[in-house]
């Protein structure tokens, strides 16, 4: 398994240059905690400019279009992401398959085209409550990574999962450690299954889902757990740095 923690911070539709001194706050931090990788995703809008003041920090973004280049009025490219300063995408959020409907045929397109212009994708997986309560949770969110996978022959680092059941993201209710640990015992051996062992050992499993400083620690600690997807608190750099300080 990859040895450093992925501690990885989703603004989502959030952040205006105001944001900048917080990604400048967390940059610096970032430096006294070495053994755990950090990494924002900060709007479109915010790409450059946080990449120009990160020395220690990656940047991101929060999805790409599947194209490479043309009429696409209001999209952007993956390759426009990464001369930006971009190293990864972070693809498959739930908040895009439900609002925008993204299927898993359009996350692979957008899969392939990210690869292609050198980015690293975390691909987000998870299950609404309804799901989980009829007892489809697992075999629902093998699903969404299983028609992915084969666009990543041989992983490395190059393929991040993030588990965020739906019911978590925002909601201030985490998964329980338990669930946490199943669910990622069972995408662990998905890897393992498809990819062997040592040439999976490289893919993090992230959890996201109101992942905050007083519970990080906890479920950093749990089983087959690779780092955190973080959206709310990682708006502030006090909450942010709060769990990478869980996760070092
Ligand atoms: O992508 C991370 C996000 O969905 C989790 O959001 O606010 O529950 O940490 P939040």
């Amino acid at each position: 398994m990859a040895e450093r923690p992925y501690i990885v911070g989703n603004w989502k539709m959030n952040g205006t240059r105001a944001m900048l001194s917080e990604a400048r706050a967390i940059d610096r931090a970032a430096q006294r905690y070495m053994k755990v990788e950090v990494a924002v995703a900060p709007p479109y809008t915010l790409i450059h400019a946080v990449h120009r003041e990160a020395e220690q920090i990656g940047v991101g973004a929060q999805d790409c279009h599947p194209g490479a280049e043309g009429a696409h009025t209001g999209d952007i490219s993956a390759s426009m992401i990464a001369d930006a300063g971009a190293k990864f995408v972070i693809l498959g959020h739930s908040e895009r398959r439900q609002d925008h409907g993204e299927t898993g045929e359009l996350i692979n397109a957008k899969i392939e085209s990210a690869l292609e212009s050198g980015l690293r994708v975390i691909l987000c997986c998870g299950e609404t409550l309804d799901t989980r309560d009829a007892g489809k949770a697992e075999s629902y969110v093998l699903k969404q990574i299983e028609i992915a996978l084969p666009l990543f022959e041989d992983p490395g680092e190059r393929l991040t999962i993030a588990y965020e059941p739906i019911w978590a993201i925002g909601t201030g209710r985490t998964a329980t450690t338990d669930d946490i640990a199943s669910m990622h015992g069972a995408i662990r051996e998905l890897l393992v299954k498809t990819y062997g062992e040592e040439a999976s050992a490289q893919v993090r499993i992230l959890y996201g889902g109101s992942v905050k400083p007083d519970n990080a620690r906890e479920i950093l600690a749990t089983p087959e757990v690779g780092g955190a997807l973080v959206g709310g608190a990682s708006l502030s750099a006090e909450s942010f740095l709060g769990i990478v300080v869980g996760a070092s």
